[in-house]
């Protein structure tokens, strides 16, 4: 039995907020699920199209919305926090929403559940900490103990969107410590999977290669992300929101560190291109190198284990559902890539 019987997901519309609603819907009947999302690009209805209206309602609007928020929020016994601007690109280009979103949205959701006493999760990113040194550049290649984040590392964020999001995370733990907010934080590494917006690694480049467009790895393509199925990464929440300790931050990742250019090699493989079918394009300013999480007090504390752990399986078919669902994405492609051709990307 869930603890929570109706939970709001902020964000629900977007990639991984989605998936989360969808794991919920189908391994937990008893609870409704109010989705609060303003559907900005990122955001699609159909993200949830077909799911029962009497377990899942949509309520389109912005967690900044005090009245909006405090009307849903006294009818919910459970808040999780997904959505915010996501892209690092589009924090680099233009800021504000970025601070709007995931600070100010996050502190008006935070002081609402506060009044209502409403127990409240919060998604945050691996990103909060900084960046790694890539392995070949640590003693031993890297693989000794405190080559990883854990929730002990310092908060070191090198770009607005992962500062904004450190921001949040710090405003909770305030809310926690000061006003007794029933909240906890899940930093999570890099997710793939189905209902990622194509302005992402992944999706860009399976659209780029079924659009017969060139795949684009940013600088040397050397920079290393720790990937997880998004399934995983919604078990893993479900898990916190419901034997999770009020006031802790949990790491989540599933020992997915892989370089760019072996992402890209693979997708190319899998899709049937030669291998050296990409062009190296401008880096990202800033760029972090890599990261890598260390899960163990999740998996020791709560018992979470990833399921998804075959990356060339979970690839392949995530390709599969880009080829799936050419309607959902196409009609952005053109803007999206013009987008970043003004950046030489
Ligand atoms: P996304 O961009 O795909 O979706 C974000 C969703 O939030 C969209 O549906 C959008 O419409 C909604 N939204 C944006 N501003 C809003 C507002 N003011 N009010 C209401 N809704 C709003 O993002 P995602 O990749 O699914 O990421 C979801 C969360 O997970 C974010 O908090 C992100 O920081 C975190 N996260 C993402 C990853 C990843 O790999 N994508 C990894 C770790 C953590
Ligand atoms: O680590 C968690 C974070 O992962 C989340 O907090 C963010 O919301 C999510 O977007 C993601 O951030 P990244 O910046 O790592 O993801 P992105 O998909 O933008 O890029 C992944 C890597 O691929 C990164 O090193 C940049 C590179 N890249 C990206 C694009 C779009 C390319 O080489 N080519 C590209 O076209």
């Amino acid at each position: 039995m869930a603890k929570y019987n109706h939970i709001i997901v902020t964000g629900g519309a977007g990639f991984i907020g989605s998936n989360f609603v969808h794991y919920v819907y189908n391994n937990h009947p008893e609870v409704k699920i109010t989705v609060l999302d303003k559907l900005t690009y990122a955001g699609n209805k159909a993200n949830l199209a077909g799911l029962d209206e009497d377990r899942v309602k949509l309520v389109v609007g912005d967690i900044c919305d005090k009245e909006l928020v405090d009307q849903l929020v006294q009818e919910a016994d459970a808040v999780v926090h997904y959505a915010a601007e996501s892209h690092n690109d589009n924090s680099l280009e233009n800021p504000d929403p970025f601070i709007q979103t995931n600070v100010i949205g996050t502190y008006t959701l935070i002081n609402v559940c506060r009044k209502y006493d409403v127990r409240f999760h919060h998604i945050s990113t691996d990103e909060v900490y900084g960046d790694l040194p890539l392995r070949k550049d640590l003693p031993g290649h890297g693989e000794g103990p405190g080559e990883k984040f854990t929730p002990d590392s310092p908060y070191r964020p090198s770009s607005p969107y992962s500062s904004s999001k450190a921001s949040s995370d710090l405003l909770v733990r305030a809310w926690v410590r000061s006003f007794g907010l029933k909240a906890t934080i899940s930093n999570c590494s890099n997710n793939y999977g189905p209902y990622q917006h194509i302005e992402k690694f992944i999706p860009r480049q399976i659209t780029n290669i079924l659009s017969g467009q060139t795949p684009k790895l940013y600088g040397t393509g050397e920079n290393v992300r720790d990937w997880i199925h998004t399934n995983d990464h919604s078990r893993a929440v479900w898990t916190i929101l419901n034997d999770g300790k009020i006031g802790e931050t949990y790491l989540i990742g599933a020992d997915g560190e892989k370089d760019n250019k072996e992402v890209l090699e693979t997708i190319l493989e899998l899709m049937g291109q030669p291998k050296d079918a990409y062009e190296h394009v401008n880096d990202r300013p800033g760029h972090d190198l890599r990261y890598a999480i260390d899960a163990t007090k999740l998996r020791t504390e709560l018992g979470w284990e990833p399921i998804y752990t075959d990356f060339y399986d979970g690839l392949k078919s995530t390709i599969e559902w880009y080829k799936d669902n050419r309607d959902w994405w196409e009609a952005d492609k053109q803007a999206v890539e013009a987008n970043y051709a003004k950046k030489g990307q």
